[in-house]
């Protein structure tokens, strides 16, 4: 059996059902180039018959993607395969990916079906799928919780059917290591045609074992693995790619498997994933977290001082993390800055060059070095930010231990400039109560977070505002220098989200799978 995992990201698909990380086309496209940067083999795009603008971000990545392949979600019905097909024709490598559950519990209370009537869906929609393009994915929907026997024909039924890849999805994260090894032994042992496909594992984190299921699998010969950056996903979401990869790579001595990743871009990876949906990558976080690589013991910077494998398994090099590098002064030139922006996978037109070009001038003159995150937080900022029914003009804030918070802001609202002053009990308080005013809205502060992009009390601050109105929720987010400038933006650009969730909910509407 070969020794090479194919890595599947479904970040855009499975990833984006994660509440708060919901992406526009612009934002999936961008994300789509990253992981062709990072080298994963497919990429799952989208699940298009979920509404329009999935099946619109699905076409474009589509028609963008050259190095890998690109799947389209469908369930077992026509109508779902067409429109995926539809979304994916275009693609240098298409793959659809259809599935159907097959546990005693999804098919009574969801499918309402028998276990007879799923065999024939499955052999008829793979046959279905297959005739539209010949690459396609079957996923046995709840696979840990079904009955092994019937799984197992459920299986041989696609394969026979033209069904490439099989996926064996851990739906509800109920599977334990061991066990979840053990079946897919069984099923390459007991499907009579194993060896015409693909094993693959899907495997949900609700206890903590996304990752270890899927290595366990891949122990066991599956050789396909579906995950997404940061883990993100469904309820306590997916197989964390970095962690799965990082895993492979560190311990080749115990898997002896490879994958076609570059370990190097796994940190701008998530790094720009969090950017877009406005989520900071919380600093426990394995691998890429801002603890992962800091050693705080007097014990371990001892050890670390004398030889850092004493208590470092992989470097931050290696994830593509270089901490503190600096990579723009205020007197770098345009070119310079060009050469930097696509060493992080941003390749800008000249118009949308001087418009970073002039905005990373106006940070250098506020802020005394400029490092990669720093010039990616301008990127997305000036680049990647949703069109604004409400912009930022002007904005000023007093307050202190002996003033009345206040805020006054000057703002575009709709095409018209406003300007109002308010107070509240603290400064953001005041900035967030004037903006309500300006806009003419009330909407709940579900969230407030801020975190330094770099060290040093120049370092921007990114700040992330989560609001609720009208049982619609949205996610902004914005860095800059000033805290309260940030907070500003970020909540404008949360209002801005809500606004177009408004005027498209279709295009909102929740990417569930029924
Ligand atoms: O979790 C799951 O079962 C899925 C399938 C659609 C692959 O996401
Ligand atoms: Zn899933």
């Amino acid at each position: 059996m070969s020794d090479r995992v194919y890595i599947f990201d479904t970040t855009l698909r499975d990833g984006e059902q994660s509440p708060g990380a919901t992406m526009n086309g612009g934002e999936k496209l961008r994300l789509a180039r990253q992981l062709e940067k990072l080298g994963v083999d497919i990429i799952e795009a989208g699940f298009p018959a979920a509404s329009k603008g999935d099946q619109e971000a699905v076409a474009e990545i589509a028609a963008a993607i050259k190095e890998c392949q690109v799947a389209g979600l469908c369930r077992a019905v026509k109508a779902d395969m067409d429109k995926a097909w539809e979304a994916v024709k275009k693609a240098a490598q298409p793959r659809l990916h259809t599935f159907l559950a097959t546990s005693d519990i999804h098919m009574k209370y969801k499918l309402n079906k028998t276990r007879d009537q799923v065999l024939e869906i499955a052999h008829e929609a793979v046959t279905y799928a297959a005739g539209l393009c010949p690459n396609v994915e079957f996923s046995a929907e709840d696979a840990s919780r079904s009955e092994p026997e019937f799984l197992a024909r459920v299986i041989e039924r696609a394969i026979a059917a033209g069904a490439r890849v099989i996926n064996i999805p851990d739906t509800v994260g109920y599977a334990q290591p061991q066990e979840f090894g053990e079946l897919i032994r069984y099923l390459l042992e007991n499907v009579s045609n194993s060896e015409r496909a693909v094993f693959s594992v899907h495997c949900h984190n609700d206890l903590g074992l996304g990752v270890a299921n899927t290595l366990a699998a891949l122990k066991a010969g599956a050789r396909q693995a579906e995950v997404t950056l940061s883990g993100i996903g469904e309820r306590a979401g997916n197989a964390a790619l970095e962690e799965l990869v990082m895993a492979m790579n560190v311990r080749k001595d115990f898997y002896h498997l490879h994958t076609r990743v570059d370990t190097e871009q796994i940190y701008p990876s998530n790094r720009l994933l969090s950017m877009i949906i406005g989520q900071p990558i919380p600093p426990y976080k394995p691998i890429i977290g801002g603890n992962a690589f800091a050693h705080e013991s007097g014990i371990h910077q001892a050890g670390m001082l004398k030889n850092s494998q004493t208590y470092e398994i992989m470097t931050p090099a290696s994830i593509g993390k270089s901490g503190s590098d600096i990579v723009i002064g205020k007197h770098s030139g345009r070119h310079a800055l060009n050469n930097k922006l696509e060493e992080l996978g941003y390749y800008l037109n000249p118009e949308q060059l001087s418009q970073v070009s002039e905005a990373v001038k106006n940070l250098a003159d506020r802020k005394k070095q400029i490092y990669m995150e720093d010039v990616e937080a301008v990127v997305l900022e000036e680049i990647y930010r949703i069109p604004d029914k409400f912009k930022l003009i002007y904005l000023s804030s007093i307050s202190g231990n002996m003033a009345i918070p206040t805020a006054a802001l000057k703002m575009e609202v709709l095409g018209e400039e406003k300007q109002l002053s308010d107070f509240g009990v603290g400064a953001i308080d005041a900035v967030f109560n004037t903006i309500d005013r300006l806009v003419e809205r009330n909407p709940k502060l579900l969230r407030y977070s801020v975190n330094a992009i770099t060290g040093g009390t120049d370092a921007q601050g990114e700040v992330t505002v989560k609001l609720e109105e009208n049982s619609v929720t949205s996610v902004g987010r914005a860095a800059d220098p000033d805290v309260i400038v940030a907070s500003a933006k970020a909540y404008i650009n949360a209002l801005n989200r809500l606004a177009k969730k408004e005027r498209d909910p279709k295009a909102e509407q929740s990417r569930n799978i029924p």
